[in-house]
């Protein structure tokens, strides 16, 4: 089959043939028709987190897709050949060693960590799903316990997750305020944000006049340290991109945690309902071909300066829509 490949740690990605995987018995084969990008990619592949995000050589990136199952392993009963599914890869940090990446023409995959399609959704929306939605709901629910008529301030709102988390904490009945570029505005509004505050323009602990009683953080450093002085005491502050000082914790009387993504079917499952009756939305910026992977990590490098030895200035930064996902179509 043909996949993208990394031979070496800051390398150039190569699109060649390797060995079509085969299954184990309670395993699905897939014949993959999209994956997405996540910035997690571009870490693991520059190697600047290797102690901690270790990868094998060579390396087929992509922790999410949206695809056809091609064959089942003789324990799996749940799905069937002609099936659509999407999911999550077993490559997802904390998954276990050794799992394949999606950007490949088929992949191995568990059932625990994949759902039917939603039948309205095409397979490039689909494979835009699975890591941002199931951050965005873990984030919320499982370390941010919240609860309807509470309030939630979502650093990054317009961002891949920050998309979920607003609609989720919206359809839950929370009142949602979201730090965004001004330029997303409107979107964020048409998503159920209440209130947005231009991260580029004002401080948000200037700006807010009542605290709040989560503060989910997909932005760090600066960010997260200003937002203690927003939290109610007992609130919590649930972090995506570095871990939560427990002196500040204890000092303002909160609590707080780096979160991992723990994908799950039955959680996959429950968004896809979401999806499929509309509650919810994606929101795919790019589709890329596959063999295009390369283009498509200068698109997103964007928002990740120096990693990976790329220019937010490239050819593909300047096309960059302002929120959305990349996606490569497979077939
Ligand atoms: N721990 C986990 O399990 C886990 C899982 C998934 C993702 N993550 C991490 O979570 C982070 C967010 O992921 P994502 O996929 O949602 O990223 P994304 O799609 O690139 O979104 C980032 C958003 O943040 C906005 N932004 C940048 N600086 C900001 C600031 N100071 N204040 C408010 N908003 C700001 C950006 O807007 P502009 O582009 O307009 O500036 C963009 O809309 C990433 O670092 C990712 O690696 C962690």
């Amino acid at each position: 089959m043909k996949a993208v490949r990394l031979l070496e740690y800051g390398g150039q990605l190569v699109f060649n043939d390797v060995p079509t995987p085969t299954i184990a018995r309670d395993e699905i084969l897939v014949k993959i028709k999209s994956t997405a990008v996540n910035h997690l990619d571009l870490v693991e592949a520059s190697g600047t987190a290797r102690q901690i995000l270790p990868i094998d050589l060579p390396w087929i990136p992509g922790h999410e897709f949206s695809g056809v199952v091609e064959q089942i392993g003789s324990d799996v009963a749940a799905y069937a050949p002609g099936d659509a599914v999407f999911g999550t890869t077993g490559s997802v940090p904390g998954s276990g060693p050794g799992g394949m990446g999606a950007y490949a023409e088929y992949l191995a995959v568990k059932p625990a960590a994949i759902a039917r399609k939603p039948s309205n959704l095409s397979f490039e929306e689909a494979a835009s799903v699975p890591v941002a939605s199931q951050t965005a709901w873990q984030g919320l629910f499982t370390h941010g316990h919240l609860e309807k008529g509470q309030t939630i301030l979502i650093h990054g709102g317009a961002g891949a997750v920050g998309a979920y988390a607003v609609q989720l904490a919206s359809h839950a009945g929370a009142t949602v305020i979201a730090t965004a570029s001004g330029d997303d505005e409107a979107y964020l509004n048409s998503i159920g944000a209440s209130r947005v505050i231009d991260y580029r323009e004002a401080q948000f602990e200037k700006v807010l006049r009542e605290k709040v009683d989560v503060v989910f953080d997909l932005i760090g450093g600066d960010t997260q340290k200003r937002s203690f002085l927003v939290l109610k005491e007992g609130g919590h502050l649930v972090a995506t991109t570095q871990p939560v000082s427990p002196e500040e914790t204890t000092k303002h009387r909160v609590s707080g945690a780096m979160m991992r993504l723990a994908p799950s079917a039955d959680m996959l499952g429950r968004i896809a309902r979401l999806l499929e009756e509309g509650t919810i939305r994606p929101d795919v910026a790019t589709v890329y071909a596959l063999q295009d992977a390369a283009q498509a990590w200068k698109d997103i490098a964007g928002n990740l300066p120096g990693v990976h030895g790329m220019s937010p200035s490239g050819p593909g930064a300047a096309r960059r829509r302002s929120h959305g996902k990349i996606v490569l179509r497979v077939a």
